[in-house]
């Protein structure tokens, strides 16, 4: 048996400090992550250099003790893994080149065959389950396949995603099959990822809530479902983390429907809403604004306390709804640490 505080919350346990880290906890906010990537060239770099990447995934462990370490890599390299060409231009985010046809489509490599490009983050998972602190849980992740795919046909990020609902509307046989292909090379991706070592998986879904109606279902729910229910019999009691960032209503049911252990919550939502209508099924996670990250001073404090008052009565880890921001500040970080534990 594990006392680790956030594996105690994701089999529901009620803590009485909840368990606490930050999505996006290794990045440009900090000067050592600034250093790191420097040293190792660029983003894509950093993330297929297994000694660096643990580097920065342990760097906000060392600052500021959080119970959890995310692995450092990116929901991006499974369809660059999947034969996508991706890059990263400076101060604008991914490009891929898009797949937008049956033959682009097939074109791509079988499920099987990511291995061979990811292998980088398999050695990067060995690394940190030596070196990371034996209280801090490991979390593994990807990208949900809507969120992966909405990106392979965009070919970037557009503030609603817009080509893959037209795609999804106007050659639907094509589109279900990228999800398909997604779905089948995550669930390889992630199980891999448990074999090296990750103890926690988390789908980041982070376009969910574009996804309107049967959409919904079909797009977030479905896929989820699918890779949970692989993962777990491939990996019996493998804890999983389900972010459908801005679902909204349909956060509620979410974990029933989709056999996550944890529903991760962005910031649109309230916390009391979601105490009564999602936590009833389960752990959640999240909810504090990253804005607060930048801003610090009382209301930080007192927005922290309140997000923790109104999960109290069940399993909570302490996140927030989203990113962390390059321009956030590390000593409100501190700041946040001392408002959850006190
Ligand atoms: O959370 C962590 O610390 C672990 C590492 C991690 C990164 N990206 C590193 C990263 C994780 C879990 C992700 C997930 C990710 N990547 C998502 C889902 C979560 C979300 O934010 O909605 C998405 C949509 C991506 C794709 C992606 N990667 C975008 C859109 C961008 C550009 C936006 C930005 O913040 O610059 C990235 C780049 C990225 N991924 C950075 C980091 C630390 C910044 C790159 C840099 O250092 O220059």
């Amino acid at each position: 048996m594990t006392d680790k505080t956030i594996l105690r919350a994701l089999r529901g346990e009620r803590l009485d400090t909840p368990p606490v880290w930050l999505m996006r906890q290794a990045g440009r906010y900090l000067p050592e992550y600034r250093a790191t990537r420097a040293q190792a060239g660029d983003f894509l770099k950093l993330c297929y250099n297994p000694e660096l990447a643990a580097e920065v995934t342990l760097q906000p462990i060392r600052r500021f003790g959080f119970d959890a370490a995310i692995l450092f890599a990116d929901i991006l390299l499974l369809p660059q893994a999947l034969g996508v060409p991706l890059w990263f231009e400076t101060g604008e985010g991914p490009r891929l080149t898009p797949v937008t046809t049956p033959e682009g489509l097939a074109q791509l490599r079988a499920p099987a065959d990511v291995h061979e490009t990811l292998a980088p983050i398999y050695e990067t998972v060995k690394i940190l389950k030596r070196e990371l602190p034996k209280d801090t849980t490991l979390i593994g992740f990807a990208g949900a396949p809507w969120t992966v795919a909405s990106y392979v046909v965009a070919g970037r990020g557009t503030p609603g995603q817009e080509p893959a609902h037209a795609l999804k509307a106007q050659d639907r046989a094509t589109f279900a099959a990228l999800i398909d292909l997604i779905t089948e090379a995550t669930v390889e991706y992630l199980s891999a990822q448990v074999v090296a070592g990750a103890e926690v998986i988390k789908l980041f879904d982070s376009w969910a809530g574009t996804l309107q109606g049967a959409d919904f279902d079909d797009f977030a729910v479905a896929p989820t479902r699918k890779i949970i229910a692989a993962l777990k019999e491939r990996h019996p009691g493998l804890p999983i983390i389900a972010f459908p960032r801005e679902a909204g209503a349909r956060y509620e049911g979410f974990a029933r429907a989709t056999g996550a252990d944890c529903v991760a919550l962005d910031n649109s939502v309230s916390a009391d809403w979601a105490a009564t209508h999602v936590q009833k099924d389960g752990c959640v996670q999240g909810n504090l604004d990253p804005k607060l990250m930048v801003e610090g001073g009382p209301r930080l404090t007192s927005e922290a306390k309140r997000i923790v008052q109104a999960f109290k009565g069940g399993a909570h880890i302490f996140n927030l709804g989203h990113g962390i921001t390059p321009e956030a500040n590390p000593d409100h970080v501190t700041q946040l640490m001392e408002a959850i534990r006190g």
